[in-house]
């Protein structure tokens, strides 16, 4: 329908003589505030330079160009100063778009932008022997929902997680286990051994022992390695644990101990291209210039560093991926690591540099506005948030749900739960340090996961009461009706901005005002038994499905009962 709006001015505009090329017409296009000043508008200021007249005579011209307008495309075509506004034919409006959505269904609003070419995203990242904190919780949830946004696009789109398991963190937890560790311990409650001797090690009198047993490490020492390999199965183990219940897939597994042998190349890289410098014994590159600093790449005793590693690993991935862009979905904390990262491959000569992205985030904050990661000194468990938000939407579920059996509870709470933790966090731009409260993300009202769930559930239920044949006439309109129309409608577009600006809260305050509308529609009109029945099944169906396309790209799984 859109389309069609720009092909009307395009035409008008022609005949005035104007170039204005199709994507600025589409830049200019407006969704007014308000229904009654059109579907959509097109202001003519711009234009008022290349015609020396004032933008409200320009409007009016445009109009007439127009002449004679089809009758089943628009209501009418006005012009109020020096706006054009456009007014669709409801009834054709509602028929089409509804019509489009029921039968394209998943396809609904997609877009072939990426064109199959390949996108690296890299997200969650956690450190290995560590607890899956709830920082690295942002990066799954946000690059997870990027991962589907590119990939609903049209793009070929490779899940990357780069796991920390190298570095000099090792070395303590090597050194820790002999001295502190338990065999017993370990294999019962890995993670929390782990940080038991983790914290323990991490004492500043042990510093040289955690030192020399990394770099112990770093030579492939038999006994650090069968440390750190044990420390990294029980890790991944549970991360992976996580990651099944949270819905989250990856398609490559990769870590920062997988370079070892391509950092030498680095290294001897950087020198030749005369990048690299001495600085009391240790090696780095001088970014002053940049206003970037320096990178440090090796320590005086030859151990290699994070940013060593992340030029090793940036270069192998594209040689093997050839990859159209590489998004690193990560805290914004590390902002200065990523923009030294690309300037180094950048003159390295590194061509591809200019295709890779930070995409950052911000904190979750708790109630008190105090960071969350460590609170009281304590780490906070990703797997106790998890229980904890069960918890409470269990609660919710009973207090709602006369009878459901135990393992429909299981299961939905668990969903609730997801969408909630989801949702709480997808609805804000992610470049926002955010609340992390979980009563508020699990409430059946307001602004949240679970009441997307809701009414997305509703709308499901309506369809089980009745065969809905996908026949459907338009009669009459209510205007609660036009409006979800509308929102049906504005999908596609807030699909590609989401998709544009790589931030999903876009979709997540769309499908939170789309969840509204339907509710307004669902209190005003009856749908079974009325005489607009089978239009209006069509228009729960329509929703139903938009509702279900927008959560699948925050990686929400809907219920159809609840
Ligand atoms: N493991 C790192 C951390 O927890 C994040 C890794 C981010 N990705 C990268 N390529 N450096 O801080």
């Amino acid at each position: 329908m859109k389309g069609i709006v720009i092909n009307t001015l395009e035409k008008a505009l022609k005949k005035l003589k104007v170039k204005l090329k199709r994507e600025e017409i589409i830049k200019l296009l407006e969704i007014p505030p308000n229904s009654s000043m059109g579907d959509y508008a097109f202001p003519c200021f711009s234009l008022a330079g290349l015609l020396k007249e004032s933008p409200s005579e320009i409007a009016l011209k445009v109009r007439e160009k127009m002449g004679n307008i089809s009758e089943t495309d628009f209501e009418s075509i006005n012009t109020e100063g020096p706006y054009l506004n456009f007014f669709f034919n409801r009834k054709s409006l509602a028929k089409k778009i509804v019509w489009e959505a029921i039968n394209q269904r998943e396809k609904y609003g997609r877009r072939d932008i990426g064109k199959k070419s390949k996108v690296v995203v890299e997200f969650s990242s956690p450190n290995i022997a560590k607890p899956f904190g709830i920082g690295h919780l942002r990066s799954t949830i946000i690059g997870n929902s990027i991962a589907n946004i590119c990939e609903f696009q049209g793009h070929k789109v490779i899940k990357m997680n780069y796991l920390g398991d190298w570095g000099t963190q090792f070395g303590k937890m090597i050194f820790g286990f002999e001295k502190f560790g338990n065999e017993e311990k370990l294999q019962k409650n890995p993670t929390k051994h782990m940080l038991e001797i983790y914290v323990k090690a991490n004492a500043k009198k042990y510093e040289d022992d955690a030192r020399s047993w990394f770099k112990k490490l770093e030579e492939g020492d038999r006994k650090a390695v069968t440390f750190w390999r044990a420390f990294k199965e029980l890790s991944l183990e549970q991360f992976k644990d996580l990651y099944k219940k949270m819905n989250i897939v990856f398609d490559v597994y990769s870590g920062e101990s997988m370079y070892n042998k391509e950092m030498v190349d680095v290294i001897k890289e950087l020198k030749e291209k005369k990048l690299l410098q001495k600085s009391e014994g240790a090696l780095i590159v001088d970014l002053k210039k940049y206003n970037l600093g320096v990178s440090l790449i090796q320590k005086s005793d030859g151990a290699t560093l994070y940013a060593t590693r992340d030029l090793a690993a940036a270069i192998s991935r594209y040689k093997k991926y050839k990859f159209d862009k590489m998004v690193y979905e990560v805290g914004q904390e590390q902002k200065l690591h990523f923009k030294q990262l690309f300037k180094i491959l950048e003159l390295m000569g590194y061509n591809w540099a200019k295709n890779c992205l930070h995409v950052e985030h911000g904190l979750y904050l708790g109630k008190d506005g105090k960071k969350f990661a460590t609170r009281k000194g304590k780490t906070i468990f990703m797997e106790d948030i998890l229980n904890d938000t069960i918890k409470l939407a269990k609660k919710e579920i009973k207090a709602r749900t006369k009878r459901i059996s135990k393992e429909d509870l299981d299961d939905r709470s668990m969903k609730v739960a997801l969408a909630a933790i989801f949702y709480g966090d997808l609805k804000n731009n992610r470049k926002n340090n955010i609340i992390f409260n979980l009563k508020k993300f699990v409430s059946f009202e307001g602004d949240t996961g679970p009441y997307i769930l809701y009414s997305y559930a509703r709308a499901s239920s309506i369809l089980r009461k009745t065969k809905f044949d996908g026949k459907f006439d338009v009669l009459e309109l209510h205007e609660k009706e036009i409006e979800l129309v509308k929102k049906l409608l504005q999908f596609s577009d807030v699909a590609q901005e989401a998709y544009n600006t790589l931030n999903p809260s876009v979709i997540a305050n769309y499908v939170f005002q789309l969840s509204k509308n339907f509710n307004e529609f669902y209190h005003a009109c009856p749908v079974i038994g009325s005489k607009e029945e089978a239009f209006r099944l069509a228009l729960v169906e329509a929703f139903r499905i938009v509702s279900k396309n927008s959560l699948l790209l925050l990686g929400i799984h809907p219920l159809e009962e609840m």
